[in-house]
C-alpha cells in the first residue's frame, strides 16, 4: 500500500485570504493561481497494519508532534473515505523553502492527498482530489492542476462545490515568474493564523471582499485573452490590498521586511522604464515577480542588482500532480 506523488506549488494572482469555515477550509472568496514548475513536493505514503501511529518525515527528519498531528488529521479524512483504519509513514521532500511564503503547504498537501488516496486504494478524479487537498491547506486544492487555475469558493456548507478548475494549460502562456528570496527563516505569523486574525479584527476586510470580486472578473478575462498588462496590473493591486488588511488587524502585523520593499521599488522602477514587470507577495517577506518571457533577462538583471536579494529562482508555468515509481523517489532522495 505505497504510492508516491509529486505536486508543484502555486502562486496566487488573486489571493485566497480568509475562511468562512475553518474546519472544512472553505474560503470567503474565490482565487486564481499559476502552478510553478520549479518548486515542488514529492511525497511517499505507505500504509501498514503494523504501525501504531502515523510517522511524518520532512526532508529526511522526523517532524514534531504538532506537525505530525496535522498530517494525521488529514490522513483521517482519507481513512474515513476508504473505510480503512490503518496508519502510515509519510516521507516527504520539499524542493521549496518551508513556511517562508513560497507555498510549501500547497505543494505539500496536494502531493499528500494524491499519494495517500492512491496508496489506500481510492480512485479519485482530479475534482475529488482537489476537494481533499483543500482540507489540508486551502491553496493546495489549486496545485492539483497545472497552468492557470481558479479555486471557486462554492456556496454549499459541506464544501462539495469548493474546488479548483483549470483555466489555461501551462503550455498556453509562457510567462516568467521570479521567486525572489530575501529571507528563508520560517515566518512568525503562519498564513492560517494571519487570515483568521484579519477576518476577525480588521475593519479593512469588508473592503477586501468587495474588491476581490471585481478583480477576479478582470483576472479571468485577462487570462482568457492572454492580456499581460491587464493581468499584471490586477495581480499587483490584489496583493497590495491583501497585505493592507493585515495592517488593520488587532494586533496588527505585516509580512514585509525592508528587503521586500527594495524589490517592490525595483519593480516600479522597471515599469517606469517601460518594462512590464509586476509583483505579488504571499504570507511571507519574499516576492514573486511576473513578466513576459521576452523581458526575462532584463528583469533578472535588475533584481540581481539588489544587495538584499539572497537568491532568485526563475520559474515558468508548471504541471499538475504526477505519480512516481518507488525507484524514481529513491533516486531523487539520493540526489538531494
Ligand atoms: P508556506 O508559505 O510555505 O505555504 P504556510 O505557513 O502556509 O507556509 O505552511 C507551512 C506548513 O505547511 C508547514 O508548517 C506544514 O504544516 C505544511 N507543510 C509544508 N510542507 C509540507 C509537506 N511536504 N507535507 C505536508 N505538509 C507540509
Ligand atoms: C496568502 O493555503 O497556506 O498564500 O488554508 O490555512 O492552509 P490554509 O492557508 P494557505 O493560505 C494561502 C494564503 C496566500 C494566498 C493564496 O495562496 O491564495
Amino acid at each position: 500500500m505505497e504510492a508516491i506523488a509529486r505536486a508543484n506549488t502555486n502562486i496566487a494572482l488573486i489571493k485566497y485570504w480568509g475562511k468562512r469555515d475553518e474546519k472544512l477550509f472553505l474560503p470567503m472568496n474565490s482565487s486564481v493561481s499559476i502552478t510553478l514548475d520549479q518548486f515542488y513536493t514529492t511525497t511517499s505514503v505507505q500504509f501498514s497494519p503494523n504501525l501504531a501511529a502515523d510517522i511524518f518525515l520532512l526532508n529526511g527528519q522526523q517532524e514534531n508532534e504538532e506537525e505530525t498531528r496535522k498530517i494525521s488529521r488529514f490522513l483521517d479524512k482519507i481513512r474515513v473515505l476508504a473505510g480503512k483504519d490503518v496508519h502510515a509513514i509519510v516521507d516527504s521532500m520539499n524542493s521549496v523553502p518551508t513556511a517562508a511564503g513560497f507555498a510549501s503547504s500547497a505543494s505539500g498537501f496536494a502531493a499528500l492527498a494524491a499519494a495517500a488516496s492512491k496508496a489506500i486504494g481510492l480512485n479519485l478524479d482530479e475534482r475529488e482530489l482537489s476537494i481533499i487537498a483543500r482540507q489540508g491547506s486551502g491553496s493546495a486544492c489549486r496545485s492539483i492542476y497545472g497552468g492557470f487555475v481558479e479555486w471557486q469558493k462554492g456556496e454549499r456548507e459541506d464544501g462539495l462545490d469548493s474546488f479548483a478548475q483549470p483555466l489555461l494549460d501551462e503550455k498556453e502562456w509562457d510567462l516568467t515568474i521570479f521567486s525572489v528570496l530575501v529571507e528563508s527563516k520560517r515566518k512568525k505569523v503562519l498564513s492560517r493564523e494571519g487570515m483568521r486574525r484579519t477576518v476577525e479584527t480588521s475593519p479593512f476586510y469588508s473592503g477586501w471582499l468587495k474588491a476581490v470580486e471585481e478583480e477576479l472578473v478582470i483576472a479571468k478575462s485577462a487570462i482568457a485573452n492572454k492580456d499581460f498588462e491587464v493581468i499584471g496590473n490586477v495581480l499587483e493591486k490584489n496583493a497590495l490590498k491583501m497585505h493592507a488588511t493585515t495592517l488593520g488587524a488587532d494586533p496588527p502585523f505585516l509580512y514585509w521586511q525592508g528587503a521586500t520593499f527594495d524589490v517592490m521599488e525595483q519593480v516600479w522602477e522597471l515599469r517606469a522604464n517601460g518594462i512590464g514587470a509586476y509583483f505579488t507577495i504571499d504570507a511571507g517577506p519574499n516576492v514573486k515577480i511576473i513578466c513576459e518571457r521576452k523581458d526575462e533577462k532584463r528583469v533578472q538583471a535588475a533584481l540581481s542588482e539588489l544587495p538584499t536579494v539572497q537568491k532568485i529562482f526563475v520559474c515558468h508555468p508548471g504541471q499538475g500532480v504526477t505519480y512516481l515509481s518507488t525507484s524514481d523517489f529513491k533516486n531523487r532522495k539520493e540526489e538531494e
